[in-house]
């Protein structure tokens, strides 16, 4: 399926941006896919965290509903529960928790984008025998894709979890293990994963508003795993760029509608992901910027200020994930509590939304929440508390820089 065919989709459906991004692309006569990513309109989204891959530390409820609670991460509580008890409950919990109801109502709060993290077991023939994961989750993105065509929300699928865990001890890999994810059998399973996936994007109706594909969620990055970052950015990085393309070569797919294929940006700090791409072509880069992880800042109100508005992550790149998250030592003292401190959270959404459309926009982490009252990583309460306002275009006016 052709991309620009989702473009219009998005003409009639989205009415914020249709004047604006027709007009330009007239002007231009340039490619309107190229048009929505560079410089017309601003991403602005969320991600659907905890949908395919569940991160109990912030869905601690539904974990519990699922009978998961004595386990850490699904892998476990996959192999814990068994395969088919696990397989019912996860079905349970992928109908339910994104709805029609949640896409509707992001397109309703100005927000045109969401990201959304899938494990590539959702690719049920890439499992070995040995490993644990649930199956029979790709009914339920064919239905959440097509929701955000209908409501004419962009798309970027991103392959977050990649076989053999490629992140050290994270629930969002789906298996918390030290990564096995840097051998030539993993990295072929992931290539797989993503012709499969580009194939599918542009052969299935549903897909036609998914205009991006990560190849690979927060690959290893610090000292420890030196070399296999070095790795994935000299094999990994630009083979999989090749095996996408080559799968639209085959699909005889036009330029205009390629995918955007995006990699973690500098950054991340896994490496320049430049480095050994063959071509700059359709490629976008991913920044993740928690300030609640950054031990430069000054622990204070106005050192988190001040350092949100000197934000500047680049072009081409998205911030995939950002948060209203401080450090842990602050997040319940006077000063930092979310009770009493609206105001200041609102101030504090506004100065990183609109540092981050220096770039080219941004993407919350995550859309929604259970299992804690702190919508510091949850959008849609943050919405219903008062602190993110009800039109997502609105960071410039907001902002305290
Ligand atoms: C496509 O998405 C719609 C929701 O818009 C859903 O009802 C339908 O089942 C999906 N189609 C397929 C073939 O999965
Ligand atoms: C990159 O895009 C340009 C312009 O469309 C095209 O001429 C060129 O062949 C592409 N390069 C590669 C390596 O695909
Ligand atoms: C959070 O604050 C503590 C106490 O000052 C500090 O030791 C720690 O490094 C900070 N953590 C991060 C991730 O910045």
């Amino acid at each position: 399926m052709l991309f620009s065919s989702a473009l219009s989709l998005f003409f009639a459906t989205a009415e914020a941006w249709t004047v604006q991004s027709r007009a330009a692309a007239l002007q231009n006569e340039q490619p309107l896919t190229e048009r929505w990513l560079s410089s017309v309109e601003k991403m602005r989204g969320v991600n659907l965290g905890s949908q395919f891959i569940v991160e109990r530390w912030m869905a601690e409820d539904s974990w519990e509903d699922m009978g998961c609670s004595s386990y850490n991460d699904e892998w476990a509580c996959v192999e814990g529960i068994g395969q088919t008890a696990a397989d019912k409950a996860f079905k349970k919990h992928w109908a339910s928790w994104t709805t029609e109801s949640d896409i509707k109502q992001i397109v309703s709060l100005g927000l045109n984008t969401v990201r959304i993290p899938v494990g590539f077991w959702i690719r049920e023939d890439l499992v070995y025998d040995d490993e644990y994961y649930p199956r029979g989750g790709l009914t339920y993105l064919d239905r959440i894709v097509g929701w955000c065509k209908q409501h004419g929300l962009y798309v970027i699928m991103d392959l977050h979890g990649a076989p053999g865990s490629q992140s050290p001890y994270e629930q969002f890999t789906g298996h918390s293990v030290n990564p096995g994810f840097y051998t030539a059998a993993n990295y072929e399973r992931a290539y797989k994963f993503l012709e499969w996936m580009t194939k599918r994007i542009h052969t299935h109706d549903n897909y036609t508003s998914v205009g991006m594909l990560q190849v690979l969620n927060e690959p290893v990055h610090v000292a420890a795993w030196k070399e296999e970052a070095a790795d994935m950015i000299k094999t990994f990085y630009p083979a999989a760029y090749e095996r996408i393309q080559d799968m639209e070569n085959d699909l005889e797919i036009a330029d205009a509608d390629r995918l955007h294929i995006q990699f973690m940006g500098t950054s991340w700090g896994s490496g320049n992901p430049r480095t050994y791409l063959p071509s700059l072509n359709n490629t976008f880069f991913d920044a993740h910027r928690y300030l609640s992880f950054d031990k430069r800042i000054t622990m204070s109100k106005a050192g988190y200020i001040k350092t949100a508005c000197a934000d500047d992550m680049g072009r081409n790149v998205v911030v995939g994930e950002w948060s209203l998250s401080v450090n842990s030592t602050l997040k319940n003292t006077d000063e930092f509590k979310i009770e009493g401190q609206k105001t200041w959270y609102t101030s504090y959404w506004a100065a990183q939304a609109q540092s981050f459309e220096r770039s080219n926009g941004w993407i919350f982490w995550s859309w929604k929440c259970d299992g804690r009252d702190d919508w510091r990583w949850c959008y849609k309460s943050a919405v219903a508390a008062g602190v993110i306002p009800k039109d997502a275009g609105t960071a410039d006016s907001l902002s305290p820089c």
